[in-house]
């Protein structure tokens, strides 16, 4: 189904407000990174004939051909002409980059009414203002103006992260970039004068190839509407919220930051719970959770089995399991391995090896023996999930174990989380697994949060008798 945002993500032609003479300007840099889409671009600028190439105009009344998505970057004072310039066109999409609106105090608000009473006028849809803008990795639509050399983007994926920050949004990006965790959207979203969080949640969960969606929120802009919206798409696709401003103080701060208030927390959560919305509470903990959300599928039981080769780490491991989250852990259990299992391992593990849950492999593992044992714990019944330590330091491993958890986190009967820890040759492997998808974390607590999420998906999707995508 068409969608009327279409023209902001899937653009056929954008146009430029506010190039500039200076190439280090917001506009300039914008329109550099854009021209990598293949698309028709028109810079807009009084003052230029032509840019980078492209025939410049003075106004977006004055482009001949249709425009699908403006990218506004001029001074906030500019902002009301330029906009009813693109309403009076017909653009069917705008972003305003431009800040020094509500988020600024009365005057800015006042700028902002403005705004919305132009945009009654058309069909214009607006993103922003005050957005960092959009990235559409597969479309290669670049709408971020920080530097590319300081704020790389990371390469496509599967989930999509729309922040009402700007600095949390590139902090992610280049974050995902440096590891290889793909995105399929990055969107920001400013002050919220007409596209919100919940239209772009549903946006999201009919994107093809968005198979999560994250959010950082400091305000919700019609509670009642996002929770209605939330519980329709929970059902299809997981959704990871970080609210900020959960304390008074924090949501001063969230209001001085973006000009909103950020409603009571315990209404939050309970609400979040409701609509199936999986809270995150930092910014590890977003990116963390949604990424196994969108790579994995949910766990329908609490009973987890641990496949190591380092003893005292399967015990680290088998604490944060039993654990309730006061104590430090995630509240699941310990599988209790069926008779088969346990004899199926002794064939093929050392006899000084564990094959009890947690299932330590000891430092003489092979990768042929994490495969065989991948493969044993997933026929198991008692089994819901599995926390893998792919551990590289040991003499009989090699690179070939990247492939082997992919393979069972892939194409495994059960849900399965991979931790590795360690210095240049682990963090390699582990830039290898992100880059392939698999649900990898750093360190075991890490890794066991995860689980639980899979675990709380399971739970939502069993209780609404969904089944989610
Ligand atoms: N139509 C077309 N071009 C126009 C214009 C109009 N109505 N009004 C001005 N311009 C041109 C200017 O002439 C200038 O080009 P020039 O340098 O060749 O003269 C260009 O647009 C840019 O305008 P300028 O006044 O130089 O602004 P700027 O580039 O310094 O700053 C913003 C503009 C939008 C980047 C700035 O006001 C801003 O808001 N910055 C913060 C952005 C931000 O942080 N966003 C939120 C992120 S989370």
């Amino acid at each position: 189904m068409p969608s009327d945002l279409d023209p902001i993500f899937k653009p056929k032609s954008i146009a430029v407000i506010g190039v500039s003479r200076n190439p280090n300007k917001i506009g300039s840099i914008l329109f550099k990174y854009l021209t990598e889409s293949g698309l028709p671009l028109y810079p807009i600028n009084p003052h230029l004939e032509e840019f980078m190439g492209y025939k410049a105009y003075p106004s977006v009344l004055e482009v001949p051909e249709e425009i699908d998505l403006a990218i506004i970057s001029v001074p906030a004072k500019a902002v009301p002409q330029v906009l009813e310039d693109c309403v009076k066109k017909g653009v069917k999409g705008v972003v305003i980059i431009s800040s020094g609106f509500g988020e600024t105090g009365p005057e800015g608000k006042k700028l902002e009414e403005k705004l919305k009473e132009i945009i009654k006028k058309g069909k214009t849809r607006v993103l922003g203002p005050n957005t960092l803008g959009i990235y559409i990795p597969s479309r290669k639509i670049d709408g971020i103006f920080t530097l590319r050399e300081r704020s790389p983007r990371p390469p496509a994926g599967m989930f999509a992260y729309i922040s009402q920050s700007g600095a949390a949004g590139v902090a992610f990006m280049d974050y995902a970039a440096h590891y290889g965790i793909g995105i399929s959207a990055f969107v920001g979203l400013g002050n919220k004068i007409d596209v919100t969080e919940a239209e772009l949640m549903e946006y999201f969960a009919e994107d093809e190839e968005t198979k999560a969606i994250a959010l950082y929120l400091e305000s919700i802009k019609d509670g009642k509407r996002f929770l209605e919206v939330a519980k329709r798409v929970t059902k299809k696709k997981p959704v990871v919220v970080l609210k900020g401003g959960r304390t008074k103080r924090g949501a001063v701060a969230a209001a001085l930051h973006t000009g909103s208030l950020a409603g009571s927390d315990a209404v939050i959560e309970g609400a979040f719970k409701q609509a199936g919305i999986i809270r995150a509470y930092d910014e590890e903990e977003i990116i963390d959770f949604t990424k196994v959300l969108a790579y994995s599928k949910p766990m329908f039981g609490p009973n987890v089995a641990i496949v190591t080769s380092g003893g005292g780490y399967g015990v680290i491991a088998t604490d944060y399991i039993e654990s309730t989250p006061e104590k430090k852990g995630v509240g699941l259990k310990m599988a209790e391995l069926t008779e088969e299992t346990k004899q199926k391992l002794r064939e093929i593990l050392v006899p000084y090896a564990s094959v009890k849950n947690p299932i330590d492999m000891t430092a003489d593992v092979t990768d042929e023996q994490y495969d065989k044992t991948l493969e044993i714990v997933n026929e198991d019944p008692n089994v819901d999930g599995i926390l893998c330590l792919a551990l590289f330091q040991t003499p009989f491993v090699s690179e070939k174990l990247v492939d082997i958890v992919e393979k069972w986190c892939k194409h495994g009967k059960k849900p399965m989380v991979v931790v590795s820890i360690g210095g240049t040759y682990t963090q390699k492997m582990i830039k290898e697994m992100e880059q392939r998808h698999v649900p990898i974390y750093p360190s075991i607590w890490r890794g066991a949060k995860a689980l639980r999420v899979l675990y709380d998906r399971g739970r939502y999707l069993k209780k609404v008798g969904a089944e989610g995508e």
